[in-house]
């Protein structure tokens, strides 16, 4: 076969090989004493679905936020589909900003209107002035909202109030509400993390699945380990601002997600847990999975022991 043969370019194509869709150079940020950034690069395909994964501090939103020129790198440049997003002001970052949708930890629904308000507020970068209610938007806007939210299985909810769903549902409007730009590029900052267990994997697969049928290129911070392994094609660990890891998740061992622990915790604590699941701690956990009080502790656990500590 001639595919076979052919150099990896060929199987990628021309749109992926035309140059990155993320360029980050050298960029460092500071806030008065805190370094939040220090010389990160970071280079990112079209399709490819990244995590930034690290403890809270370690600059996964600052990061984030340069992406879509909410925030301005000290030192260092950042491209975004070939604009020079830091440089950029007034309607050029404007139309950027179009192109690249956000979905935020906290939701950010307006909680009294309706679902099929929230969603269309989307569109609102591409209108003038303000709407009110459902009669301001075009309805060739109404069908794709609706259309949106039946892609995140909400559509029979679209007349309700927000603040009446679920967090996991509210976070499933706020993808919807994302895709109303029509983005090429998702930013999603923590967006499970104020989730239970299931809604999370719900809400990850979805954000997964929308991205591959779209062709969306996806950026994602996260603090769980697991969920970023299981989740992410690659992921980028950041610790105190600086990128200690960059790596495909495909193919990884056991030991090599250890590894990825290790790098992107920083206590002593966390690295004693690490040799607690590796089995090299002095206390060996129980091998039927009967937590003993001190010595077990799995993924899950450890990870939101971590976000109490904060
Ligand atoms: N606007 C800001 N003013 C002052 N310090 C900030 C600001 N934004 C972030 N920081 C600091 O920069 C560091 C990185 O923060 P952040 O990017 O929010 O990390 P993460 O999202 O990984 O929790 C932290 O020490 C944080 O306190
Ligand atoms: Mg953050």
């Amino acid at each position: 076969m001639p595919g076979l043969t052919q150099p990896p370019q060929a199987i990628t194509g021309p749109a992926v090989a035309a140059g990155p869709v993320i360029a980050v150079r050298d960029i460092t940020k500071t806030f008065g004493e805190t370094t939040a950034l220090h010389d990160v690069s970071l280079t990112i395909a079209r399709g490819e679905i990244v995590v930034l994964l690290g403890l809270s501090g370690s600059g996964k939103s600052t990061l984030l936020r340069h992406l879509d020129g909410l925030d301005r790198p000290d030192t260092g440049t950042v491209t975004v589909l070939d604009a020079p997003v830091s440089r950029l002001h007034g309607r050029p970052l404007r139309a950027l900003r179009g192109q690249v949708g956000f979905v935020f930890q906290q939701f950010e629904l307006v909680g009294p209107l309706t679902v099929l308000e929230n969603v269309l507020a989307g569109a609102l970068f591409q209108m003038r002035g303000p709407r009110l209610g459902l009669w301001g938007y075009r309805r060739e806007l109404k069908l794709a909202a609706l259309g949106h939210l039946d892609r995140v299985g909400l559509l029979t909810h679209a007349y309700q109030r927000a603040d009446t769903l679920s967090g996991g549902q509210q976070q499933r409007v706020g993808i919807a509400r994302a895709l109303m730009q029509n983005p090429r590029i998702l930013l999603a900052d923590e967006p499970v993390a104020s989730l239970d267990p299931e809604s999370s994997a719900q809400v990850m697969a979805l954000i997964r699945e929308i991205a591959i049928d779209s062709g969306l290129t996806v950026v994602c911070s996260l603090h769980q380990v697991d969920l970023a392994l299981s989740w992410g094609d690659r992921i980028v660990g950041l610790r105190r601002g600086e990128v200690v890891l960059d790596t495909a998740t495909q193919g990884l061992s056991k030991q090599n997600m250890m590894e990825i622990y290790g790098r992107v915790t920083t206590s002593t604590a966390e690295l004693g847990a690490i040799d607690t699941e590796l089995g090299t701690a002095p206390d060996e956990p129980d091998e039927q999975g009967e937590p003993d009080e001190q010595g077990e502790l799995d993924l899950q656990t450890f990870s939101s022991a971590r976000d109490n500590r904060r």
